[in-house]
């Protein structure tokens, strides 16, 4: 097998590339990542000493780059990670998120259809079903929900969900597609809430928290995911939608509260902010599906999984002070003002 895992250079992409390389010493693994703000060459310097694995520097969406690399390398297996990923920011800047996430993912399912790759695979977010209400714990998002969505960031990843169910369903193109929940752990870019807090916490510095903290996020493990998507590439039926998540439900004030007890920091770092606009109150994933037909179950739960992510962020602070002394003041600056 050859992998195109676009996004690589990101939170999920490179957990999927080490995962991959390690469980599957014989496939070879392409990444093709444009490096934004999020992407990062140094989460992939372990990678880059495999033989297995090429990088290639470039933008999804550019498809003279994408065929010339299709062309050159003939990956059997694409799987989709690279997307303008932050709710906040698509609130601010909408149409970096079209380019990429729809513009991207149709030039990416192209290619795939010129150069009759075996499998593409389309790696979404169960933001595409909007969100449940917090007074009703007995509902959950199955494969069956409907569509809705709120931020500009989740309509960018519906739509590729919508196409790519139009290029199996018109050309026959061999789709498969993911829904996961909240991922967390390793390599997770500091703008998001678990590694916000752990790195801000670390610093003394404030904790933003939107509104009053109590909107509900499912959490799953990166690792979790990855596992998830290697059993859909190998033994997913095409045309086929597959949720991920662990059940595994928290306020983000929990969340706040679990990681400052474990880093032993106190609770009066917590700092309400202005809520997000459009904030969706709860999500929360049934993945039975994905359980009864393809066996998958998450590995490792949340007091184990934030221990892990901690002590990662711990012991990786190079990786993280990089990040948070560039380009990154001035978007939590903008976002964040004076805390
Ligand atoms: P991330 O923001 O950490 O990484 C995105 C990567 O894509 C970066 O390396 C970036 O450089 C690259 N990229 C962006 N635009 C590109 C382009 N035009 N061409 C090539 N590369 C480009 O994102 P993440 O959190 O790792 O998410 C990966 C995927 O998983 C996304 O599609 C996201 O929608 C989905 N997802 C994320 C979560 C989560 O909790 N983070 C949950 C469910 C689904
Ligand atoms: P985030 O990590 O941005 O993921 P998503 O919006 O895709 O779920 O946010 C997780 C939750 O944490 C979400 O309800 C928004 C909230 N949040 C804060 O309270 N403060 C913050 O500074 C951030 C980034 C998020």
């Amino acid at each position: 097998m050859t992998i195109l895992v676009t996004g690589g250079a990101g939170f999920i992409g490179a957990n999927f590339v080490y995962y991959i390389l390690e469980k599957y010493p014989a496939y070879k693994v392409i990444c093709l990542d444009v490096i934004t703000y999020a992407g990062n060459m140094e989460t992939l310097n372990t990678a880059l000493n495999n033989p297995q694995f090429t990088f290639v520097k470039g933008d999804i969406a550019d498809r003279e780059a994408v065929y010339s690399l299709f062309e050159k390398y003939k990956p059997t297996h694409v799987i989709n990670f690279a997307a303008e990923s932050h709710v906040d920011r698509s609130i601010t800047d909408p149409n970096i998120f079209l380019h990429t996430n729809v513009i991207g993912t149709c030039v990416l399912m192209d290619a795939c259809r010129k150069y009759e790759t075996t499998r593409f695979h389309q790696v979404s977010t169960d933001e595409v079903y909007g969100d449940l209400p917090l007074d009703r714990p007995d509902l959950f998002f199955t494969e069956e929900t409907p569509i809705h969505t709120s931020s500009p960031y989740s309509a960018s990843k519906a739509s590729a969900d919508l196409l790519a169910l139009a290029y199996f369903r018109t050309y026959k193109l061999p789709v498969t597609i993911s829904r996961c929940s909240n991922n967390y752990g390793a390599y997770h870019f500091p703008e998001k809430l678990i590694p916000l807090i752990i790195t801000n916490a670390l610093q003394n510095q404030p904790l933003p928290v939107y509104g009053k903290g109590e909107n509900i996020r499912d959490w799953l493990y990166v690792k979790d995911h990855c596992s998830a998507i290697d059993l859909i590439i190998h033994d997913g039926k095409i045309g086929e939608v597959y949720n991920i998540g662990g059940h595994n439900e928290h306020t983000n004030l929990d969340v706040v509260k679990i990681i400052l007890k474990e880093l032993n920091k106190p609770e009066s770092l917590i700092t309400y902010v202005t809520d997000r606009p459009g904030h969706d109150l709860r999500y929360a994933i049934d993945p039975a599906k994905i359980n009864k037909e393809l066996n998958w179950l998450p590995q490792t739960n949340f007091n184990e999984g934030i221990k892990l992510t901690i002590d990662w962020y711990l012991n990786n602070r190079e990786w993280w002070e990089n990040i948070i002394s560039g380009e990154y003041k001035n978007y939590y600056e903008k976002q964040y003002g004076k805390l």
